[in-house]
């Protein structure tokens, strides 16, 4: 049962210019790690600021590489050089493969793939970094159901190895492949999974993160009581901590999702993560969620 016989999975269809839209946490880091990984790169968001700050953002990473003695001046400016911006989605016209991480709203991911499946050219690949919606519904709204595939990145993505590729019924074979020699190619760990809410990773952790909150409403036991006995356990955060990386209102949106795909009542995002998103505290994005930085 351990023998693996499958052999590398090869680019059935060939990558060179890999398109990204969205200017987010996830959307930054996925344009660094295809660049840092020698492919050219456009990536398109909504405003010339949002572009800017993800420009900004590669930047600081990169220089942050260099003082740790990881890259040099010349190797950011080859990354840097690989990147082309944009706030016009027609600038994804010759992408090989367009990964979008906008909002984790279905009605705004349905719109976005409408457009993609007119911009993109024949045979590009159409993938999200959903974290929980359903890839069958981003496929159906495109002429082109068999070219779209989930690819779920995970935060921080510049460090996190493990990519979820996602197929439904419909996804091509080559797709599938080709997505799966990419996330090799730029040093991750594809994972197969099917399209149900939550993949695999999400379906188990959002819940332990819910119950975390829970815990300390209940429990009354402060945050860092909690942090500090699961970082004990050897997980490299606490759930407070990860809940401020992926942002409070992502956690909320995925918490929702999973209560609609599975109705499981146990699973109702606690009313502190309701609050904090209400409130802005969405995290280290903004500076302040749980704890404050
Ligand atoms: N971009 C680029 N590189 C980064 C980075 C970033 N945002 N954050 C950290 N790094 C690099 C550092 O430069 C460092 O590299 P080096 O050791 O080679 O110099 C390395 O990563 C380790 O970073 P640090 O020493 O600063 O910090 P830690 O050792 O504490 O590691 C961490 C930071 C990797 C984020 C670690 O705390 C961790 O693994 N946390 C758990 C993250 C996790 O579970 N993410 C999944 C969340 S769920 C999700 O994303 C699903 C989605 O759908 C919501």
């Amino acid at each position: 049962p351990n023998a693996d016989t499958s052999a590398a999975p090869s680019f059935a269809r060939p990558i060179a210019t890999v398109g990204v839209v969205g200017t987010g946490t996830m959307a930054s880091g996925i344009v660094e790690v295809f660049a840092k990984s020698g492919y050219d790169v456009v990536y398109v968001g909504r405003g010339q600021d949002k572009v800017d700050g993800v420009l900004a953002r590669i930047t600081k990473s990169l220089d942050k590489a260099i003082s740790r003695g990881k890259l040099d001046e010349d190797g950011k400016s080859d990354v840097l050089g690989r990147l082309t911006g944009s706030t016009e989605r027609e600038a994804l016209g010759d992408a090989d493969i367009v990964v979008e991480a906008i909002a984790e709203d279905l009605d705004i991911k349905l719109e976005l793939f409408r457009d993609l499946d007119r911009i993109c050219k024949p045979g590009a690949i159409l993938a999200t970094t959903t974290s929980s919606l359903s890839i069958a519904q981003c496929a159906a709204v495109t002429s082109r159901p068999a070219d779209v595939i989930g690819m779920h990145f995970f935060n921080p993505a510049p460090v996190m190895k493990l990519v979820e590729v996602v197929t439904t019924d419909e996804t091509a074979a080559d797709v599938d492949e080709t997505v799966r020699a990419l996330c090799l190619a730029v040093g991750k760990h594809p994972v197969s999974c099917g399209d149900r809410a939550g993949f695999i990773v999400n379906a188990l952790l959002f819940p332990y993160l819910n119950d975390a909150i829970r815990l300390h409403e209940a429990e009354g036991l402060s945050l860092a009581e909690i942090d500090d006995a699961m970082k004990a356990t050897g997980l490299p955060m606490g759930p407070f901590e990860l809940l401020d990386v992926v942002g409070n209102d992502v956690s909320l949106a995925i918490q929702q999702t999973l209560i609609g795909a599975f109705g499981h009542q146990g699973w109702q995002p606690a009313r502190t993560l309701e609050k904090v998103v209400a409130d802005g505290k969405l995290g280290r994005k903004t500076k302040e969620g749980f704890h404050t930085y």
